[in-house]
């Protein structure tokens, strides 16, 4: 079996492509390197000790994707591409609606071309809005966006919806990501942010590196037991295991479904802070600022579904996640550019 992984060399596609090398299956990365380093796959290669073919190119592109899909036989599709800095959204609206919207309907109309209708798509949280409720079931009605990027999530879900309902040979798992973070043990792979990171996670790992003088705790004075803003953390390597459990769901010939992928447990910033104290035994400075426009209070998942359907459960704590975080940083701190 064959899995075009778009958006292949960012950091969850090459988690992804790594752990489809690793079960087995045969992978075609295709991404356009614009927020990425074509260096992560050859990463994956380097661990994995097997090949995997990369096309650079971009999911607007029709002629790439028609020669995708003409010479390489593909069974299913995960759709990580995508731009998803939300402050960027907001400057560039047209940019982030174009590529995120425009590039997934040209990927799917390919996809139908080909006869390829099984496919994963990269949703988030962001696309509950403000939730109605806690923790947050795939019941909890979609919300309003704050940004232009939790619209594409939002769109896009609504587009293959609709795609299914007039068309039920397509097999469609849409998962919503809480806050994936970490790395592979190896340390070979990870996240590796452009520019001053604008994630809670990557900025402390260069805040815990020297790069960066101190975090800056966005609001203190939350309605929260420590003031600070609560998260669902989710590991990297969980993230990627849900979306092997999907591609199972995909073989069954499921319809459509919608899962959230998260831990179900909130852990607030300050939280984080210490465990990545205690779990790197490198200290962390903070200060308390204004809280940051358009953030949540309190953001956790109901994962029962994904365990029940999927057979899928997050196994790593916050402890996991900063020691492999930091693992990465400290031994790429420059990502993957070289020293
Ligand atoms: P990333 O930026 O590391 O990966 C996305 C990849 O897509 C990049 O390598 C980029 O170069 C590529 N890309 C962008 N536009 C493209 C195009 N037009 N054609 C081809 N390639 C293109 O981000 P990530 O963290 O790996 O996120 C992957 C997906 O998961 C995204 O869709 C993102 O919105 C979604 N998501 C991520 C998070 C998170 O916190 N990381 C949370 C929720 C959802
Ligand atoms: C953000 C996006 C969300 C996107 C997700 C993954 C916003 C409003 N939301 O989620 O749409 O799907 O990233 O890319 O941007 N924090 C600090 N200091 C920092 C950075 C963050 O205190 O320097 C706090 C934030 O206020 C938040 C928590 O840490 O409470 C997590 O922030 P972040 O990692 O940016 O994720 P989200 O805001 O949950």
């Amino acid at each position: 079996m064959n899995v075009l992984v778009t958006g292949g060399a960012g950091y969850l596609g090459s988690h992804a492509c790594l752990k489809l090398l690793e079960e087995g299956y045969g992978v075609v990365a295709l991404d356009n390197l614009a927020n990425s380093n074509s260096k992560s796959l050859e990463r994956v290669q380097k661990i994995t000790g097997k090949t995997l073919k990369f096309y650079e190119g971009d999911i607007l592109d029709r002629e790439v994707l028609g020669r995708i899909f003409s010479e390489q036989k593909i069974d299913f599709c995960i759709h990580f591409a995508g731009l998803k800095a939300v402050g960027e959204s907001v400057q560039k609206p047209w940019e982030y609606y174009n590529n995120n919207i425009t590039g997934t309907l040209t990927l799917l109309d390919e996809m139908r071309k080909a006869g390829v209708k099984n496919i994963i798509f990269s949703s988030s949280a962001t696309v509950y809005g403000d939730p109605a409720q806690i923790p947050i079931t795939e019941e909890c009605p979609k919300g309003s966006c704050t940004n232009p990027y939790g619209w594409t999530k939002s769109m896009i879900e609504q587009i293959l919806m609709d795609m299914y309902k007039a068309d039920n040979e397509w097999n469609i798992v849409i998962l919503r990501y809480f806050n994936p973070v970490g790395a592979h043990q190896s340390a070979l792979i990870g996240e590796d942010p452009k520019g001053i990171p604008n994630n809670l996670m990557p900025y402390v790992t260069q805040v815990a590196l020297g790069r960066l003088p101190q975090l800056g705790v966005f609001g203190g004075d939350y309605d929260t037991p420590d003031g600070t803003c609560i998260r669902d953390y989710i590991h990297v390597l969980d993230l990627i295991d849900g979306h092997v459990k999907a591609i199972k769901k995909l073989e069954d010939n499921s319809g459509l479904s919608i899962y959230n992928l998260g831990t179900g447990h909130g852990v607030s910033v300050l939280e984080l802070v210490e465990n990545f104290i205690k779990a790197t035994g490198v200290d962390v400075p903070y200060v308390m600022k204004d809280r940051r426009a358009g953030d949540i209070p309190v953001c956790y998942s109901d994962p029962s579904k994904a365990e029940r359907e999927l057979g899928w459960k997050a196994q790593y704590g916050v402890f996991e996640m900063c020691r492999d975080a930091w693992n990465w940083q400290m031994k790429n701190p420059k990502g993957y550019e070289e020293e």
